[in-house]
């Protein structure tokens, strides 16, 4: 039996495309990488690309994933509060200030290894009100490592310079720190000097000729002209689509990552699917 456990992360699944991607593609990938376990953003996977509902966390759980990472857009949909007090599956970003519904921090098993999940968010260029990530999961760490020192992160940020900062920051501490909330994938996946996996974006799952993962020519409109006057964000359902990520190996004894690999799947069928369930 190897001695380490074999992760793919999936960055955040936008709207119907994104659902339908993961739906398609977890199967094969699952089998065909020995995956032991699944880590997928679902803050955008509700049907207009933002935010959750109870019943697309039941089909992620359904369809492979572990645990469900979230971001900016997690409490756009007022019934899944319940949902994020209850479940220990669902998290969101630990820096929201005491008191918002949730957790952000989830722990499964998996060869018989107790595995930690943590999601946490960036400041610079994000409008939340939120405590300071880099505090926030130092002093989570504390607790953290009396469980497990198999730690994979979802770091929500805007900025690669906040990104980059907070991997240093963790190196070492950590098995595999990963970014989301662009939608763009970055190329820059590596194991850090101290042992920590980390990607500066997963890269969205949606439209790959969109603006991330919206339809491109509203998203111009709301720069030529205004962002109300050029109209509201649509998940592009048309063309191409693409499902994005990483898959990290973490050594089992030190908790240390050993490989990361990039993972991105252009798919040219899959919208006719969409097209057909409309
Ligand atoms: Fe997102
Ligand atoms: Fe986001």
């Amino acid at each position: 039996m190897n001695n380490y456990v074999r992760v793919l992360l999936v960055g955040d699944l936008i709207g119907n495309p994104g659902l339908a991607l993961f739906e398609k593609w977890i199967p094969s990938l699952k089998e065909k990488h020995a995956l032991d376990a699944i880590v997928v953003n679902g803050e955008n996977a509700a049907k207009n690309g933002k935010g959750i509902t109870p019943k697309i966390i039941d089909f992620l759980k359904e369809k492979g994933a572990a645990v469900i990472t979230t971001g900016n857009h997690v409490y756009e949909h007022k019934d899944v509060y319940n949902v994020l007090n209850e479940r220990n599956d669902i998290i969101r970003p630990a820096n929201y200030p005491p008191g918002c519904p949730g957790k952000g921090v989830a722990f499964f098993t998996v060869l018989g290894q107790t595995v930690a999940v943590v999601n946490i968010m960036g400041r610079v260029f994000m409008r939340d009100m939120l405590d300071c990530p880099f505090r926030t999961i130092e002093s989570l760490l504390i607790f953290i490592k009396t469980k497990t020192n198999l730690i994979f992160v979802d770091f929500h940020a805007e900025t690669t310079a906040e990104k980059r900062a907070m991997a240093t920051f963790l190196d070492g501490k950590v098995s595999c720190l990963v970014g989301t909330h662009t939608h763009i994938q970055t190329a820059d996946e590596q194991i850090m000097p101290g042992g920590t996996g980390y990607v500066t974006d997963l890269g969205g799952c949606g439209a790959l000729f969109s603006a991330i993962g919206m339809e491109a020519d509203t998203i111009v409109q709301r720069f030529l002209l205004h962002n109300h006057v050029g109209g509201k964000f649509v998940v592009q359902t048309t063309g191409p689509m693409v499902l994005s990520g990483v898959i990290v190996d973490v050594d089992m004894t030190t908790g240390k990552a050993i490989k990361i690999q990039n993972m991105r799947i252009v798919d040219d069928q899959i919208s006719q699917t969409l097209a057909q369930e409309k």
